[in-house]
């Protein structure tokens, strides 16, 4: 294990221990969520745009970083949605979903899609794809996805969604780390 703020006790950990069988670890768990948000937030991701047209048509679509890849046979991917999210119910009625993998040119998007911003998609160039599903011109990556589980999980609803149709490009992509945005170091 590498240096830093110990986790379950002030006893460094021995290589291999499995740390989730402390009662001290899932005591710092449940009863600090503060410290079990920072302890996530060294998992470093990419940041995207998930996007869906409600019943009217009109688009809905958020940042997330959630995503992940889940399988390659069939080919799915999954995402979370915070319930209280005013798009929940869109996402629950949309059979389509798109996942935008922001570019780190499209920073700024991000920051637009997390925010209380009334019209989001008046940033950003959009096409439309499957069922009006609105698709980031000059992502890193797009995959348009038909959703196939919806599952609550928490104070969240977790949705998979089988790839129909991608995209990528050579855009670096934008990242997320301790709560803050990032760029692609060097190669190791
Ligand atoms: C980098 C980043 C990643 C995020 N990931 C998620 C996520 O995976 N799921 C989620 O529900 N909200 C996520 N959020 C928060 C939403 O983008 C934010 O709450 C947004 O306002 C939600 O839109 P809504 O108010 O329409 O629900 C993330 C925010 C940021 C900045």
């Amino acid at each position: 294990m590498t240096a830093g703020k110990p986790f379950v006790s002030a006893a460094p950990t021995p290589p291999g221990a499995p740390i989730a069988s402390s009662a001290h670890a899932e005591e710092a768990q449940a009863s600090d969520p503060h410290r079990l948000r920072h302890a996530l937030g060294r998992f470093a991701t990419g940041v995207t745009l998930v996007t869906a047209a409600d019943p009217s048509g009109a688009p809905v679509g958020l940042t997330v970083n959630s995503f992940a890849s889940l399988s390659l046979e069939p080919p799915l991917v999954l995402w979370s949605l915070r319930e209280a999210s005013p798009t929940l119910s869109a996402f629950r009625a949309a059979p389509r979903f798109a996942v935008n993998v922001l570019a780190e040119s499209q920073i700024e998007l991000s920051r637009v899609f997390a925010s209380r911003h009334a019209h989001r998609f008046a940033a950003g160039a959009w096409q439309c794809g499957d069922d009006g599903v609105p698709l980031l011109v000059g992502a890193a990556a797009t995959f348009l996805c038909a959703t196939v589980s919806q599952q609550q999980a928490g104070d969240h609803v977790l949705f998979i969604g089988r790839v129909l149709h991608f995209a990528d490009s050579h855009e670096p992509p934008l990242l997320f780390q301790g709560g803050r945005y990032r760029r692609l170091g060097t190669v190791l």
